[in-house]
């Protein structure tokens, strides 16, 4: 048992033999470059050298955070999109009817009403609260956690203390200088670790482990897939997540600009959301990259599908299944004879038998695809499969030649809404705003 990429079907459509051997022609020199990077402590995702004081403080925090009933998660982006995907993969009790344990709740987004309707339900004395940020400075999480420490405050007086966790750099931000003024818990969040390859911290892991996820086995099973690419002289054009870049890269110079991710283990579906933000906010550079779209099998087949299979030949796919899951129920022996087919059949039959047909009629449509295939969808699994598109999307950035560890066009707008809420020192962004707002609006009723 393995898990597996399976590329017959890689090189198909516009893609040909010659890309396919190209493929590793910058292998060589990359592999130089990555010993260099992860000697000098740039990559901290793929050598996790963090692990061990992670440990520590998970000891440490864990039994104080286990007595809550509830926890409140503030973060946005990659301080989110990791928690959420382990959380409904792994503890997906908490969202069924009759749940009767621990749950974590992602604060992340700036709706008022969402935010009320949160605060509104959750018991301050039954809430340890989490808020996550990097950079510690981050309008969103940094508005929500003044809400929140005033409504801790104001049930619990001066022990609101002890239901706040910090974790964000550990030197610097203004989430550390709290930490520090109050003498909050804290967790760190390691150097040149970015939001969006963090899942696998405290960011990921600090959540699993209060809901009883065995975050363990998460990080060893990332741990197995970058081993080689952390050892000496690492041999990058035998590695998966590099023939993935490649492959990637390929689709990109010949002009597929959508990548899709096809997930059918259905439970895994909100690693999607989590893919799209890796993915996009490390290769939308230069007017490059690929769009990601994530899909979920089976129910996207009755919606997005259709795009795939007969829209623009500009999509290339990462099809993700599970060799090993549920099979459930089976179908009665009684059905009627139009369906007599189904009877005696497991309905996790269905999934596998849709699977295929969809994977099928994505080749004979012309769709790139390769063919993610885990041996069981288990937590180690699952950080396999995480560690591979990390640093898949790492090395594609390289190939593109663009950085994909930094995300500077989606600073312009966090600047203008600073400027916009009276932030000072933003004088240009003040200029720009009002000419924005100066053009005629051109509206129309409907
Ligand atoms: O991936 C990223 O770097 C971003 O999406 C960040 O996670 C996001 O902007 C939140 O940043 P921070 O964790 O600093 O609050």
């Amino acid at each position: 048992m393995a898990n597996l990429l399976e590329w017959s079907r890689a090189y198909g459509g516009r893609l040909n033999a010659d890309d396919k051997n190209q493929r590793f022609a910058k292998a060589d020199s990359l592999a130089q470059r990555l010993s260099a990077e992860v000697s000098a402590g740039k990559l901290p995702f793929l050598s996790m050298g963090y692990r061990a004081r992670l440990e520590a403080d998970m000891q440490a925090q864990l039994a104080h955070v286990k007595t809550f009933k509830h926890m409140l998660l503030l973060g946005i982006g990659g301080s989110a999109l990791g928690c959420r995907a382990i959380q409904r993969a792994f503890a997906p009790s908490q969202d069924l009817p009759g749940h009767n344990g621990p749950s974590v709740w992602v604060a992340d987004n700036v709706c008022a009403e969402q935010f009320e309707a949160l605060l509104g339900r959750l018991s301050p004395k039954d809430t340890i609260v989490v808020c996550i940020s990097k950079s510690g400075g981050t309008i969103e999480t940094i508005s929500q956690y003044f809400l929140v420490k005033d409504w801790l405050k104001n049930a619990l007086g001066d022990a609101w203390k002890h239901q706040m966790i910090v974790v964000t750099d550990i030197a610097k931000g203004y989430l550390r200088e709290e930490a520090q003024s109050y003498d909050l818990a804290s967790m760190e969040v390691p150097d040149n670790l970015g939001g969006r390859y963090s899942a696998l911290s405290a960011v990921g892991l600090l959540p699993a482990a209060y809901l009883g996820i065995d975050w363990q086995a998460l990080l060893d099973g990332a741990a197995s897939v970058a081993a080689p690419l952390t050892a000496p002289a690492p041999r990058l054009a035998e590695h998966p997540s590099f023939a993935l870049a490649a492959w990637a890269h390929a689709l990109m110079c010949k002009g597929y600009s959508q990548l899709i991710y096809f997930c059918y283990i259905p439970q895994w579906a909100t690693y999607g959301p989590w893919f799209a933000q890796l993915w996009a906010e490390s290769l939308g550079k230069n007017g490059q990259g690929s769009q990601p779209i994530a899909a979920t099998g089976v129910t996207d087949q009755h919606s997005i599908n259709q795009m795939f299979l007969d829209g623009q030949r500009d999509k290339g796919c990462l099809f993700l299944t599970s060799r090993k899951q549920a099979q459930g129920r089976s179908f009665g022996q009684d059905l009627p004879e139009k369906w007599s087919w189904l009877r005696g059949k497991k309905f996790g039959s269905l999934l596998e038998a849709e699977a295929l047909g969809t994977r099928m009629a994505l080749c004979k449509s012309q769709v790139p695809l390769v063919h993610i295939d885990t041996e069981d969808c288990s937590e180690r699994s699952a950080g396999a499969m995480m560690m591979l598109l990390e640093a898949a999307t790492v090395f594609t950035g390289w190939l593109m030649e663009i950085n994909p560890l930094d995300q500077p066009a989606v600073e312009l707008g966090k600047r203008l809404a600073n400027t916009k809420l009276g932030a000072a020192g933003y004088t240009q962004e003040e200029q720009d705003l009002r000419s924005f707002l100066e053009l005629p609006r051109d509206e129309q009723v409907f």
